[in-house]
């Protein structure tokens, strides 16, 4: 198969969907790999470090999906490249539809199969190319929690671990899932005071275990959370039901029980966020202030992390990108359950159900639209 790696375009976005490692696992499998001129750059990849190991370089993101019949990326597709998009192409990426209507449509009118990293599902049930971002964005988020609450960039003023004699802040995680718990792990680290939610009793349990008592963990109804707010200094929103809309955690009217110069983390950002008040932001803009609340609300957080990011999310893909490539899509989903769960568009219909119910557009099975092939 013919996979091509575009620049990604997204604002501050310097990740890249393939290694100088995978372009050789693909060359090595029988594969060709085009890759866009300084599509590593940002990553610390040169052109030299792929053409070494295989890949060709190609001038620009047209060439790319003009050549390629595979297309992986590592951000949701922009407008420019959507228009790019072709029934021909397999485009496999974070796409994060559920808050988006207009990307979903796009996609669809595409006629294109578009694969989302985020709802491939392992054998248990979780979401192995999610969970290495949901890492990286948890440890983010507490360490930029910890900034922002800074007085001179508009925080109370206090340090998350306090001092001898001084109280430590108090931080409220709500969803201990992967990112949840990569938060509470840094939090705890700083010698904050922690506090973990979830609705799910076993994960709280695991919890538990897992940090040894060091924070508490706590079931998350509405009227616990309530009763927190007014204490805590920094709140950092993780929840996810796979490929829906993030439920709000936070209200409006909640929002005023915080602390002026309080902190809030929203990253369920990308799934439309767990705070009503949230807004997607970027890295080069990452806060605004609601209720005299601090929102740092930035949907690609990993991205500012590159040389970390990049290898940790290649590392999870790279198995399901050689896959696809050496099986193409429909006998590779037939193999694996998991990856078919990732499937969110075919043919010209919306094939993941939670997706499908967000944007209010008709849910059509796989095998169906993937038969049906043509644009509806
Ligand atoms: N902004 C970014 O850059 C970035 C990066 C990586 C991940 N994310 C996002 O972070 C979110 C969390 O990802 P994850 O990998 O930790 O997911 P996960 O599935 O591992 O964990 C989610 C947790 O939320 C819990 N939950 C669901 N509804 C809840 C509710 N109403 N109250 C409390 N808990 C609830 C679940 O039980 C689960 O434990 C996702 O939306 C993901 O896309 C964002």
């Amino acid at each position: 198969m013919k996979v091509g790696v575009p620049t990604e375009i997204k604002t501050d976005e310097y990740r890249v969907a393939l290694t100088p490692s995978g372009v050789r696992e693909l060359v090595d499998a029988g594969h060709q790999v085009f890759v866009q001129r300084g599509a590593g750059e940002g990553s610390s990849i040169s052109d030299g470090d792929y053409e070494a190991q295989g890949a060709r370089i190609l001038p620009d993101a047209e060439a790319v999906f003009g050549e390629a019949e595979m297309i992986v990326k590592v951000k949701e597709p922009q407008a420019v490249e959507v228009a790019r998009l072709e029934p021909r192409h397999t485009l496999f990426t974070y796409l994060h539809l559920a808050p988006d209507p207009e990307l979903t449509k796009g996609l669809v009118a595409s006629g294109a199969t578009c694969i989302a990293y985020e709802t491939v599902e392992d054998a248990r049930g979780r979401l192995p190319l999610l969970a290495p971002m949901s890492e990286v964005a948890g440890k983010i988020a507490t360490q930029a929690g910890a900034f922002m609450l800074e007085k001179p960039l508009g925080g109370r003023g206090i340090l998350l671990g306090g001092v001898p004699g001084v109280a430590a802040a108090k931080v409220l995680v709500i969803g201990g899932g992967v990112v949840g718990m990569n938060a509470a792990f840094i939090a705890i680290g700083m010698e904050a005071d922690v506090y973990v939610y979830d609705r799910n009793i076993d994960r709280l349990r695991e919890l538990d275990v897992a940090f040894g008592g060091r924070c508490s963990t706590c079931y998350a109804s509405t009227l616990d959370i309530e009763r927190r707010l007014p204490e805590a200094d920094l709140v950092i929103g993780a929840v996810l039901i796979h490929g829906a809309k993030a439920p709000y955690v936070i209200t409006r009217d909640q929002l005023k029980l915080m602390k002026p110069g309080a902190v809030i983390v929203d990253v369920s950002i990308d799934q439309g966020g767990c705070f009503e008040t949230s807004r997607p932001t970027t890295h080069s803009d990452p806060t605004f202030e609601v209720e005299g609340v601090t929102h740092y609300c930035v949907a690609n957080m990993p991205g500012a992390v590159p040389i970390t990011s990049t290898y940790a999310l290649t590392n999870a893909t790279l198995p399901f990108v050689l896959a696809i490539a050496s099986h193409g899509v429909q006998s590779a989903i037939a193999r694996d359950a998991g990856l078919r769960k990732g499937v969110n568009v075919a043919g010209g219909h919306v094939t993941c159900e939670p997706v499908a119910q967000a944007v209010g557009l008709p849910f059509v099975e796989i095998d169906e639209a993937l038969g049906a092939g043509a644009v509806a």
